[in-house]
């Protein structure tokens, strides 16, 4: 299950600057990432506004490249920005899971290293015309792109038995029967703020520490992760990803969620396991299908300075896959 903060970033927050993202387990996820690399063709795959790009840049050579992703409109025109001042720097919008599609289209069918940093960024929580944040009003957006179905379209035509799914599978939530009942009664829903009181009101007053998380976190998260597709976009990726990567490439993603978490272990576990040998054929050790990668880092979680800088950072997990 996921830790996600339920209000605006703190560092946005105080600051009064909405476009601000710290990235987590930056160093770590780099040094990683690189291993002896300086120089190469890398993917970034979740520009968001760019922190682990901009750190990347500094630590690969001139005549590299960098392919920055975002399905995000807000963060491709910081991409964008970027791309302005770096030749190195090249912007493709749309979502990760057309990778291999979109590099093939440009010529590119190797890369040195692929980065994931998985889930929203903090300017997408913090602005409250976004619909993410159950602290802030705002219309129930939560799309990171520009179309496709928001949440309160899904919310006010989706079967009960669906939401309850939903709820309960990518939320983990106790109460999703009792959330939809009462949001089936109070449809249509609008608003951010007025779905985040329906589930206060829906969730027992017992079960709700005072100073705990906003009882609604896990229906905003579990919402958030349907409305975007975000596990199917990872399931999608993770092989794509893995198939680009040039032998000694790298593959580093950062989850912040206990499903994600799962699968990008499990693919990693599957990818370092050598190929069934043939049956009944008398073979050398030398001889034995081998392993087409091996697990460099990870699960790896944030040191206790970062965590007490940036409580995104709490549960995120870094691994790191080496191409074999
Ligand atoms: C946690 S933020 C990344 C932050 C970034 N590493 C930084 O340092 O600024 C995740 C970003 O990935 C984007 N994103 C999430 N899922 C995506 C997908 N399937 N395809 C493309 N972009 C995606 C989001 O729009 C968001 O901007």
């Amino acid at each position: 299950m996921s830790d996600l903060p339920d209000q605006p970033s703190s560092s946005a927050a105080e600051s009064g600057n909405t476009d601000t993202h710290v990235p987590v387990m930056l160093d770590a996820a780099l040094d990683h990432l690189l291993g002896e690399h300086s120089h190469g063709i890398f993917v970034d795959g979740t520009f968001g506004r760019g922190g682990h790009a901009r750190a990347l840049l500094q630590r690969i050579d001139a005549s590299s490249v960098l392919y920055v992703i975002d399905r995000d409109p807000a963060a491709i025109a910081t991409a964008y920005e970027l791309a302005a001042q770096d030749p190195r720097v090249q912007v493709v919008e749309g979502c990760f899971s057309n990778l291999k599609a979109e590099l093939a289209d440009r010529g590119v069918t190797q890369v040195t290293g692929v980065l994931l940093d998985l889930g929203v960024s903090s300017p997408q929580l913090d602005e409250a015309q976004r619909g993410f944040s159950l602290r802030l009003d705002g219309p129930l957006d939560m799309r990171m792109t520009a179309s496709g179905e928001t949440a309160a379209q899904w919310l006010n035509t989706a079967e009960p038995h669906e939401i309850i799914r939903v709820l309960r599978t990518y939320g983990e939530e106790k109460f999703a029967r009792r959330i939809v009942q009462r949001l089936i009664a109070a449809r249509p829903l609008e608003r951010t703020l007025q779905l985040a009181d329906l589930v206060r009101d829906a969730i027992p007053r017992a079960t709700q520490k005072p100073g705990g998380r906003h009882p609604a976190t896990k229906t905003f998260q579990a919402i958030r992760i349907y409305i975007n597709d975000e596990l199917g976009e990872l399931e999608r990726t993770l092989p794509d990803a893995f198939e680009l990567l040039e032998v000694g490439g790298r593959m580093a993603v950062i989850t912040f969620h206990s499903i994600e978490a799962r699968m990008v272990k499990r693919f990693f576990k599957t990818g370092c396991q050598p190929p069934s040998p043939p049956r009944h054929l008398p073979l050398r050790a030398d001889q034995l299908p081998q392993p087409k990668a091996k697990t460099v880092a990870g699960p790896m979680r944030a040191n206790a300075l970062e965590l007490a800088d940036n409580p995104r950072a709490r549960s995120a997990e870094l691994r790191v896959l080496e191409r074999l």
